[in-house]
């Protein structure tokens, strides 16, 4: 079993597959970086096999694969099938933006992928074109409705920006109650990568949006999902918020990210991080997972996204996986 620093228990590894992103969505990567990693410098799905063995070995129990957008890599299908034949009861998920899901949702299902994450910031054309710098909603619907037909259990990501697409709360809400997706509305984290004007929305202003439209109860944070979970009195229909500004945030927190470089880290604020690339590379798998439980040993108590102070974080989410 795997423990951090804080006894807390990390049974949840997010891999970054890659940077690159077929988006520009304004809280995440409005500019092209000035250069991509090389793509030589990515581990390769060999190397993060024999990582992710022995992680699962070690105890993580759950794997998301994200990115910048996971989807870009060729042969991920391959790729989750090798996980999901070592270790088939494994939490099999990824985060995707959706834009090339409708080709690949059967073959990823097939290959033993459980869940999805798909941000939908709109359901209106102009506005998804505004945040993600392309049009790109009609992909995103037809990928979100592949994925459903594919048999994946799919949650609907949408970051509220105020005067942006705060009006379509609930819309995005009744949208993926129709189809019996939960959505989780994710408070706007500060970053120095997104664009300058954004105004992100606290989990009570997002809130009270949803109470002009329907009655809400409290449910909780239910294991260690970084979601505050609420239901709709008459329907029962259950939705996450995500407050990372919340101080009780980090309390639960179960997760360690590896970025498509090999880069451990321990918290999606800070910039600490250390690399398995050349153990992995070496074959020397003992230790990375030495160098893994050492970034435990470290992982910060919490973010600094604490309310009222709000300071924005160093690193880039399209390198983290968000
Ligand atoms: N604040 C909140 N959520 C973010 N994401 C990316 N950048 C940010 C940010 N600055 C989330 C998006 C997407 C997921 C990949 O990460 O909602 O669904
Ligand atoms: Fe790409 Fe996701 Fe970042 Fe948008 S949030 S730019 S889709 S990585």
């Amino acid at each position: 079993m795997l423990i951090d620093g804080h006894g807390r228990k990390v049974d949840y590894l997010r891999i970054s597959l890659t940077e690159r992103c077929n988006f520009r969505c304004q809280y995440c990567m409005p500019e092209k970086p000035f250069s991509w990693v090389p793509k030589e410098n990515l581990l390769s799905f060999e190397e993060l096999f024999e990582f992710v063995k022995a992680a699962i070995d070690e105890g993580i129990t759950k794997i998301r694969l994200t990115g910048g957008e996971p989807t870009l890599r060729a042969d991920l299908d391959k790729f989750i099938k090798m996980i999901y034949d070592y270790s088939p009861g494994i939490d099999l998920a990824m985060t995707t933006n959706g834009y090339l899901l409708k080709d690949i949702a059967k073959a990823l299902k097939e290959a033993g992928l459980k869940r999805l994450n798909i941000s939908l910031d709109s359901l209106k054309p102009d506005v998804a074109r505004l945040i993600a710098g392309k049009d790109v909603l009609k992909n995103v619907l037809e990928g979100i409705d592949a994925a459903l037909d594919a048999g994946l259990k799919v949650k609907i990501n949408m970051v509220p920006l105020k005067g942006v697409n705060d009006k379509e709360i609930v819309d995005v809400l009744n949208y993926a109650k129709e189809r019996g997706m939960q959505v989780r509305f994710i408070e706007y984290m500060e970053n120095i990568h997104a664009h300058s004007s954004l105004k992100g929305m606290h989990g009570k202003e997002i809130l009270e949006h949803i109470k002009k439209e329907y009655e809400i109860e409290k449910i909780g944070r239910v294991g260690s999902s970084p979601a505050f979970l609420y239901k709709l009195k008459k329907s029962g229909y259950r939705f996450g918020l995500i407050d990372p500004h919340k101080h009780d945030f980090c309390e639960s927190c179960n997760r360690i990210r590896l970025t498509a470089e090999g880069y451990l880290i321990p918290c999606l604020y800070f910039d600490e991080a250390l690399s398995i690339k050349e153990a992995v590379e070496r074959g020397d798998i003992d230790g990375a997972v030495k160098i893994l439980k050492e970034v435990l040993a470290n992982k910060p108590k919490e973010n600094r996204w604490s309310e009222g102070e709000s300071e924005a974080s160093g690193r880039a989410f399209y390198e983290t996986g968000g």
